[in-house]
Order: C-alpha cells, then sequence, then structure tokens
C-alpha cells in the first residue's frame, strides 16, 4: 500500500448501523455506503499465515466513530480512554515474510465519560516508516532505530506512550492517538527503552528493563521518576544477548529473567525477521538485584519453561514471590518468516518463589489451562496482590500450533479468568468460541481509595463478536465476573487479537 490510507468518520445512525445495532440489514446497508463502511478484513492471501488471518487479520482502515451503540450500562465512574495495541500490517506484499511480532502498531481506543462511549478510534502508530508507506510527511529528524512500537501503550503522567523492546524508543500519542513523535522523558532517556513498564504508583517510579541487539553484553535498569524524568540508568551485565520481554519489580528488588532465547547474528545476517533462536548453551537463570541497583543474585533454573510475562512480583519476607505465565521449552520464537516452527505448546499461570536465605527458586504451577496477558490491578505492582487476571484465547494459541498441524485445544477456548490466588480458585467467563477475547485490563472503581477492596472495579476488554464481524468493548463487573457484561460497546469495526494496552484514567 502506498499513499493516503482509507480514513471513515462515523457518526450518531451510521454509528449504529455499521456496528450491527440496527440488525443485520442495517449492518448490509452500512457496508454498501462508503460513508459508512465497516473496517473490513485483509483480503485473503494465495499464501495463508496463520497470524495474518481470521481474528488476527489486520485493519485495512483507520475509523473514527462516535457516541457508539451501548448493550447494557458503561459505568459512570469509567472516565478515561481504553486503549490496546498490536501488529497491524500495512502493505505487506509477501505474505511469508510475516512474523507475528511484527508489523506496524496500531492502536485501538475507545473513550469513556458519564456513563457513554463518546468515541472509537484506530491508528496506526506514525513511525518514520509507517508515515512513508501513507504518504505523511514525518515531523523531523528520523530515529536512528525506528520502531513500530507496536506491543504496548500506557498513560504516564497525563501521556500516551506507544512502546516496543529491543532497541526502541517510544512514540508519544495524542489523546485522539494522533501520533505527536518520538519521546525521551524530556531528553534524559539516552538508550533503548522496553515494552513492558512497571509503574510503582506508591513511590511514583516507572521501571523499565532496557536491551539492544547490537549491545548483547549487558541491558539497562531504567528508572523514571516523579518529575516525569529519568533519574537512573543502570548497567547490567548480561552475556548473549538474551530476549528480555518482561520482568517483575516488588518493593525492595528489580526480578530479571535471563532465558535460553538469545540474539542470533547469523540469523540477523540472514535478514530473519526476529532474529532470536531457542539456545540451548544459554543457562535459564533469574536474577534478584536491589531496587537501588547492586549486583544481581542470579538462581539457575531447569530449562523447562520459557516465562513470557509477569502478571506481579512482591516480597515476602527474605522471599521474593512472582507470577508470572510460562511456555514449555523450547520457546521457538523465530517462526515463519525465518524458516522454523512456533512453539508447540500453550502457556500456563505458574508461581515462583525466590527464597534468598536458602538460595533456591520453587516453581509452582498455578493452572495449567492455556491461558495469557496476565494483569493485576495497577495499584498493587510491586505490593502483595490476591487477584490476577488472565485471557484464554484460544484462536491465538491454535494459530501457534496450527502450523505443525496439531489440533486445537477444544476444550477451552475464548474466555477471561479471574483468579483468586489467596484461595487458589478461579472465575470463567466464558465467551463465544470465535470470539478471540484479548488482554483484559483490570480499572479500580476509584483508584484513589486505598480502602476500596483489590477487585472492586471493571475488567475491560475487546472481544470479537461473531455475529457482527466486528468487535464489542466488553466492561465485567470484576466481583460478579461470571454475570453477564455490565456493557457490551459496539465497535464499527474489528480489533484483531493483538498484545497489550490500558487503562488511561482522565486527570
Ligand atoms: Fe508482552
Amino acid at each position: 500500500m502506498s499513499g493516503h490510507t482509507r480514513r471513515t468518520v462515523l457518526r450518531g445512525a451510521a454509528v449504529a448501523a455499521a456496528t450491527g445495532a440496527l440488525g443485520a440489514s442495517g449492518l448490509r446497508a452500512a457496508a454498501a455506503g462508503p460513508a459508512a463502511a465497516p473496517s473490513r478484513p485483509a483480503a485473503r492471501t494465495a499464501a495463508r499465515h496463520p497470524f495474518l488471518e481470521g481474528a488476527f487479520a489486520p485493519a485495512t482502515e483507520e475509523l473514527t466513530a462516535f457516541d457508539l451503540p451501548v448493550t447494557g450500562r458503561v459505568p459512570r465512574e469509567l472516565n478515561g480512554r481504553y486503549l490496546r495495541t498490536g501488529p497491524n500490517v500495512l502493505g505487506l506484499e509477501d505474505p511469508n515474510a510475516h512474523h507475528w511480532m511484527i508489523g506496524e502498531g496500531m492502536v485501538h481506543g475507545v473513550r469513556l465519560r458519564e456513563g457513554r462511549a463518546e468515541w472509537y478510534r484506530n491508528r496506526w502508530v506514525r513511525s518514520a516508516a509507517v508515515a512513508g508507506k501513507l504518504g505523511e510527511p514525518y515531523p523531523g529528524p528520523v530515529p536512528a532505530d525506528d520502531f513500530a512500537c507496536n506491543t504496548h501503550v500506557v498513560g504516564y503522567k497525563g501521556r500516551i506512550l506507544a512502546l516496543q523492546e529491543g532497541g526502541a524508543k517510544p512514540y508519544r500519542l495524542d489523546d485522539e492517538l494522533a501520533t505527536v513523535g518520538p519521546y525521551d522523558f524530556g531528553g534524559t532517556l539516552k538508550g533503548a527503552f522496553t515494552a513492558h513498564t512497571k509503574l510503582d504508583a506508591a513511590a511514583d517510579e516507572l521501571h523499565a528493563l532496557a536491551y539492544h541487539p547490537a549491545r548483547p553484553d549487558h541491558i539497562r535498569h531504567v528508572v523514571v521518576g516523579r518529575h516525569g524524568k529519568v533519574t537512573r540508568s543502570t548497567r547490567i551485565p548480561l552475556a548473549g544477548g538474551p530476549m528480555v520481554h518482561d520482568f517483575g519489580l516488588t518493593e525492595r528488588h528489580v526480578v530479571i529473567f535471563d532465558v535460553p532465547v538469545t540474539f542470533d547474528p547469523a540469523a540477523a545476517g540472514r535478514g530473519d525477521l526476529v532474529p532470536y533462536v531457542w539456545n540451548e548453551k544459554h543457562p535459564a537463570r533469574v536474577g534478584v538485584m536491589k531496587r537501588g541497583g547492586g549486583p544481581v543474585r542470579w538462581f539457575e533454573v531447569p530449562m523447562t519453561s520459557w516465562y513470557s510475562h509477569t502478571l506481579n512480583a512482591y516480597d515476602e519476607g527474605s522471599k521474593v514471590v512472582v507470577d508470572l505465565t510460562t511456555f514449555p521449552a523450547p520457546f521457538l520464537v523465530a517462526g515463519r518468516g525465518s524458516g522454523g516452527p512456533y512453539a508447540p505448546g500453550s502457556p500456563s499461570l505458574d508461581r515462583w518463589t525466590i527464597d534468598l536465605a536458602r538460595g533456591r527458586v520453587t516453581r509452582r504451577r498455578l493452572d495449567d489451562r492455556p491461558q495469557e496477558f496476565p494483569r493485576v490491578n495497577e495499584t498493587l505492582v510491586s505490593r502483595r496482590h490476591r487477584y490476577g487476571y488472565t485471557a484464554a484465547a484460544a484462536t491465538f494459541f491454535e494459530a501457534y500450533r496450527s502450523v505443525d498441524g496439531v489440533p486445537p485445544d477444544e476444550a477451552f477456548s475464548s474466555a477471561l479468568i479471574k483468579h483468586d490466588l489467596l484461595r487458589g480458585t478461579s472465575q470463567v467467563h466464558r465467551l463465544p468460541r470465535d470470539a478471540a477475547a484479548g488482554e483484559a485490563v483490570f480499572v479500580a472503581s476509584d483508584a484513589t481509595d486505598a480502602r476500596a477492596a483489590e477487585d472492586d472495579g471493571y475488567a475491560l476488554a475487546y472481544v470479537h463478536n461473531p455475529e457482527r464481524g466486528a468487535s464489542d468493548l466488553v466492561i465485567l463487573a470484576a466481583q460478579d465476573f461470571t454475570a453477564k457484561p455490565l456493557a457490551r460497546i459496539h465497535l464499527p469495526g474489528r480489533v484483531p487479537l493483538g498484545l497489550h494496552g490500558s487503562w488511561v484514567a482522565d486527570a
């Protein structure tokens, strides 16, 4: 694709028609008119690619829709934006030259105010490459490391930041998701940043572990202080160039995962899209460092699994507790696009307890059902939590496995899960089989109320609605998790199954 992308603006009745709120005939009528055309999946390509098909099919245009139809009631205390991002390829010529981690970042957002769903927007992040493909000018000099910033989108001190790991700096978006430009915390971020930040709300500190494939001998622990500037950047020696996707933060410690997925210069030389390989020669370790820096205490762990995301971490006396999702080893990240298969297994939820006094790590399976995208009440990041939220999107794991012809797991498909990690129980909010639920984010009813119950709030997720061929923003009452949604906000297009996002509350 070159030149300007299609843009569609929908208002009032056109939104209702395009979202199918007027019924199937309304949807057809809307689709027939160019002024109200919903986003359509990309045309099927001759060479099938599991991460370009079905729930993953990229959105092909940018939509703006106002006054969205709602089934149910939007809680009036939800004032802000629910944002989520993911790779959404733009102008891909060869489907074989695709990798699920790679692709231009597209942020989807719904703005809620006073019980109304004011708007929906989806926007590509205007990196220099994307601006070029869209035929738009790029403001300012092109960064040396120009990334799609397709992995996470977070709010930080009134700014919206699109994030990616492996060398990228953030891109800043405005309140309506238009790209402002690269963001370096007022000139204080000198190198790379991360996809997964940890905000300690009580200390008002934003933490990151940054790595860069061109510097495979170390990573950096970056701390952004209360004034929004980088106050500390600590070099941590780490040989072999491991992929450091996520980490843990407690009140006293930083938890680092040194994994056997490492940068492969030969793969990079071949032009592999993701030049990281499962490396049996690279020991799997978990490290604990004091938040203020200093030596890392490493603990070798069996190479039987690969962590993907941390739900949260906390100190418990002389122990550090981390809840996380793990994949069975080996985790073959390269996948199609660089010649290899995807990982054969599905992720599960585990608890790793690092006993600093006894010098050992114990690993316990909390839930062996396939699930990913673990989240916690964000006000508790680095502190002890009781509840966690995960998504079980069979589509995601099927896409992994379909390459090798492994049949999908029929037993447990699209669902959102609330875990009570104190009692060891869970509640499952089941969704239609093709619903392809993405990550669910917990939003507190009142984040300023320190006495509120940990689960007093809502779980928000974009969920595909197969009947409409478009997505809904689903709002669940976290304390009544299996009940029907409080609200289903009907979007005019699909939100492809993507990666991470955030609730960005109004100031
Ligand atoms: Fe992630």
